[in-house]
């Protein structure tokens, strides 16, 4: 088997040019869980799954997913960015939507062997490009009504992807969505599609405008920041605060958790978790979204009632965002040294 690993060593990308877009790579993980437990899992060649008509998570919406990197350092080797922190959301995630919860090691394992086995996808080190990963569960076999799967997939595959600042990092303009992507004590702080089902009608509006995409309000009452597209909102005060919303419907991102502690340890800042509200924009002077795949992007203004709310500048990072962005940036790349426990070497 391990032989079999090593088919397509000869791929030829530029990965200079390399967006957000699904590349097939050599080998994909797979187990399923079946009578109350999950089988030992196994690597497999085909992309494509098989799956019964009425499985749940094609009518119900019964599964999860997440998403994480792998990073390519300075000397070659190969590191994962707090991969336990996504097992735990997913196990979250799992029980919000009835699901059986993936342990962690057993997450940690099949990202590693799927890194291990696509080794040579991992874009190098400089290129800012970095090998995306793909762990989803979703709910499997024959089923009709509204319940519980009776069996379930759980696949981890992985896409080399580009940095998602094409020259650099540049400020880009948000709207806020009339439309909202989870309900007050629904799903929102879940990883599970309907949320990202519901987000694509705003998410179009908004690009056509001319917006990066849109910023969703707190579903109760609309009047505080919650995400900005598939990522988390941060503030910047006059004050040096680093601000980030409180709210049940957000999902809690890891990388606005490890922006808290980097404030707060690297960068010598005050961290409030709390509410960001729309007619508050001006106490920030910087503001940005943070995410795996957004990385941080810094948000030049936000169209508030028809006019643009502009912080710190449409055009340039502010000093605070590209600090944060360095402080991050260089741990996941292996150049900064990160707090204990968030860099998990592939070997
Ligand atoms: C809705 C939403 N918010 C925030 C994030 C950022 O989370 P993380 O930093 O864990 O990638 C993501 C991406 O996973 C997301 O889909």
């Amino acid at each position: 088997m391990k032989g079999a690993w090593k088919m397509s060593k000869n791929v030829s990308i530029d990965w200079s040019k390399l967006g957000f877009s699904y590349t097939k790579t050599d080998l994909r993980y797979i187990s399923m869980w079946k009578d109350g437990k999950w089988d030992a899992g196994k690597l497999v060649e085909d992309n494509m799954i098989s799956i019964s008509e009425s499985s749940t998570a094609l009518h119900y919406g019964q599964q999860c997913f997440e998403g994480l990197k792998a990073y390519r350092t300075p000397n070659g080797e190969i590191q994962l960015f707090r991969p336990d922190e996504n097992a735990k959301r997913m196990q979250r995630s799992c029980r919000r939507v009835l699901m059986p919860e993936i342990p962690v090691d057993k997450f940690i394992d099949a990202c590693m062997q799927v890194v291990k086995a696509n080794e040579h996808f991992v874009p190098p080190y400089g290129s800012g490009a970095t090998l995306y990963l793909r762990p989803y569960v979703i709910g499997v076999g024959h089923n009709i009504g509204v319940k519980p799967a009776p069996e379930y997939l759980f696949g981890v595959f992985c896409v080399p992807v580009g940095p998602y600042f094409k020259g650099g990092m540049a400020p880009v303009n948000f709207t806020i969505a009339d439309m909202d992507r989870a309900a007050p004590h629904g799903t929102g702080a879940a990883k599970v599609g309907g949320n990202y089902a519901g987000s694509l009608l705003p998410h179009e509006e908004a690009v056509k405008r001319g917006f990066a995409d849109c910023i969703y309000l707190d579903p109760a009452t609309h009047t505080k920041i919650e995400e900005v597209g598939a990522a988390n909102f941060f503030g910047i005060t006059k004050d040096n605060k680093f601000v980030t919303p409180a709210s049940p419907s957000i999902l809690p991102s890891i990388t606005k958790y490890s922006l808290m502690v980097l404030a707060e340890k690297y960068l010598g800042m005050t961290v409030e978790e709390r509410d960001c509200l729309v007619e508050k924009l001006d106490e920030f002077v910087e503001t940005g979204a943070c995410g795996t795949a957004a990385v941080i992007t810094p948000i030049g203004g936000i169209e508030v009632d028809g006019k643009l709310h502009v912080f710190h500048s449409e055009t340039e990072v502010g000093p605070v965002t590209k600090k944060l962005y360095d402080t991050l940036v260089g741990i996941q790349f292996g150049e900064i040294e990160g707090p204990e426990g968030w860099i998990y070497k592939v070997k």
